[in-house]
């Protein structure tokens, strides 16, 4: 029953779902059915009238959901989207958004994620911490982050561009946000110089995930130069290059994760939320960031384990903590 707990967590403080309202469960066959099941109960304990929507899982993100899931979204006032495969740079979310539907984005969710990630996490600790990171992200002008396998990339960020902090709590319509424990901001893009070294995962392609060996890539003015590293980099390079499209070798966002519970799984929505790391976003960027890059083929995050953050010169994070003073009470709270 904890599972389902964790499902009415989700359902109740997260997506908010009211008495009357209309709910989707929206996944892919990769997703648990009876996790499905549980978040479909859970909006109708709520009062709620809940329907499930399942599809054959896509070779790749961001590809356009069949027509009646479009057609569904759109007349949802509420759309908890689980699917693997995510579609959250597609026409369809986005009719959906513009429709109304609020979007509790939980991609790839696995039941162990659900209950650890939502049911046994202290939510809103958590989001007190991610309060005072994105005011502090907020005033940053020069960010530069280093770490030990060799990332030393510098960007600034332009002050009239939204920070968003992604608490999963949907309290208005037409939104969506995923998870707890991430922000999220786009960088000035020709401001980007230096070397990124993922040494956590990359995904999509969906043959790497976990990355067994780090992947060092250059970046001059925002544009990936250079790709170097094992039987990854490789896999890397060719997937960016099959997909033919110049937007795919831009950054497009940077994102904190601070999420206490997240450890490197696999599933992108986990791995992105580790403990005081930081994630880079290539390729489609959301309107909502206001930054240059708009819609790609496709898009791929990859992450850095414990880097060293430094905001106008001052540390944020060290050594797999936040080290701020404004972050200090929160970090110790979590962490201990
Ligand atoms: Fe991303």
């Amino acid at each position: 029953m904890e599972l389902y707990e964790a499902c009415l967590k989700t359902a109740r403080d997260l997506a908010r779902i009211n008495a009357g309202e209309q709910v989707l469960v929206l996944a892919d066959t990769a997703i648990d059915w009876e996790m499905i099941k549980l978040l479909s109960s859970a909006a109708r304990i709520l009062g709620a009238q809940s329907s499930i929507m399942i599809y054959e899982t896509r070779d790749d993100v961001n590809i356009e959901p069949p027509k009646p899931v479009a057609e569904a979204m759109k007349s949802s006032d509420v759309v908890i989207s689980l699917p693997l495969m995510y579609i959250l740079h597609t026409t369809a979310y986005n009719d959906a958004l513009k429709a109304g539907a609020r979007i509790l984005e939980l991609t790839g969710t696995t039941p162990d994620m659900m209950v650890r990630l939502i049911g046994r996490t202290d939510y809103p600790v958590m989001c007190k911490l991610g309060d005072r990171l994105t005011e502090l992200t907020k005033k940053a002008r020069e960010v530069l982050i280093k770490s030990e396998n060799g990332t030393n990339i510098k960007f600034e960020n332009d002050a009239n561009r939204p920070v968003f902090h992604n608490d999963g709590i949907l309290n208005e319509k037409g939104i969506y946000k995923p998870l707890g424990g991430q922000i999220s901001w786009a960088p000035i893009e020709d401001s980007i110089e230096g070397v990124i070294v993922a040494d956590t995962f990359i995904w999509p392609p969906s043959e790497i995930g976990v990355l067994r060996s780090p992947v060092r890539i250059t970046i001059r003015e925002g544009r990936i130069t250079k790709i170097e590293g094992g039987v990854e980099a490789r896999i890397f390079e060719s997937w960016l290059r099959n997909l033919n499209d110049e937007k795919m070798y831009y950054l497009a966002h940077a994102s904190w994760g601070f999420h206490p519970k997240a450890k490197l799984s696999g599933i992108p929505l986990e791995d992105e939320r580790i403990y005081a790391c930081v994630e880079f976003g290539f390729g489609s960027q959301s309107l909502k960031f206001r930054g240059k890059i708009g819609k790609a083929k496709s898009h791929t995050d990859l992450g850095i384990f414990n880097p060293e953050v430094y905001f106008d010169g001052v540390p944020i994070t060290h050594a797999g903590r936040f080290v701020h003073e404004d972050l200090l009470e929160y970090d110790r709270k979590i962490k201990g």
